[in-house]
């Protein structure tokens, strides 16, 4: 098998975890992650400056943290087997809308749509998919807006769409979000239990106090 994996090289006759040592060890593996680490670089400054302009115009900063993450080669590999597609740099690009990951948390509810139509009607940035769990919570209570847009990077020689996924929430959505993953972690919980019940009582309980916060924020704008 030649190691030198070159872009759309298919790697289905060769096991998972060497298929991933060598997505690991080849260059082009390397390069692609770098663009996807470059479009982040775009996506969190675009939110720096909305942030920045929204504290000097409105002194304030809808902004409370950005965070971001690169998917694991791991990851992406059980991503591609799960959706029973080769292990090549083209089928990342073309089926793996969530290697680059933004994630955004905004002070407010409102803030969120405000930020999330600004940055989505940037000239450069293409909307692909937009899930809005907020308006449609996921069964057991997961509240947060996702979208897939490209963004492109500018490289020596060209210019390349980048595809990221940026998901939205409040500080109170982030809490459950966050809760919630390391309560179900690699366990084994049934999706109707008692347990999953319980975590939607708490979701619904945090997005009450999400509202009652925006109606507390409209109030105390509108008496200034
Ligand atoms: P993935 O294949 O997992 O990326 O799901 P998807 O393509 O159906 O997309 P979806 O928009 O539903 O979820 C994408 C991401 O949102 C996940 O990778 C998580 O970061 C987050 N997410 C979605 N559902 C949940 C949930 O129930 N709990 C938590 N904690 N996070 C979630
Ligand atoms: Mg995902």
């Amino acid at each position: 098998m030649d190691e030198n994996l070159q872009p759309g090289a298919a790697l289905e006759f060769v096991s998972g975890d060497r298929a991933m040592q060598l997505l690991q060890k080849a260059e082009p593996f390397r390069e692609l992650m770098m663009y996807y680490d470059c479009a982040l670089q775009e996506v969190r400054t675009k939110f720096e400056v909305l942030d920045r302009e929204f504290s000097v115009r409105y002194k304030r900063n809808p902004v409370e943290s950005i965070k971001t993450r690169i998917k694991q080669p791991l990851s992406i590999c059980d991503k591609l087997k799960r959706k029973g597609l080769p292990i090549s740099l083209e089928a990342v690009e073309q089926n793996i809308f969530d290697v680059a990951g933004v994630r955004i948390i905004c002070s407010f509810i409102d803030d969120i749509y405000a930020l999330a139509d600004m940055f989505s009607k940037q000239d450069d940035i293409t909307v692909i998919n937009v899930k809005d769990y907020i308006a449609n919570p996921k069964p057991n209570g997961y509240r947060s807006l996702h979208y897939i847009v490209e963004v492109p990077i500018f490289l020596s020689d060209e210019k390349r769409p980048m595809k990221v996924e940026v998901q939205f929430r409040t500080i109170a959505m982030d809490f459950w979000a966050s809760l919630e993953h390391k309560l179900k972690y690699k366990k084994n919980i049934s999706d109707s239990g008692p347990i999953v019940q319980e975590l939607r009582a708490c979701s619904e309980a945090i997005a009450s106090v999400d509202e009652r916060m925006q109606a507390l924020h409209n109030r105390i704008e509108a008496s200034e």
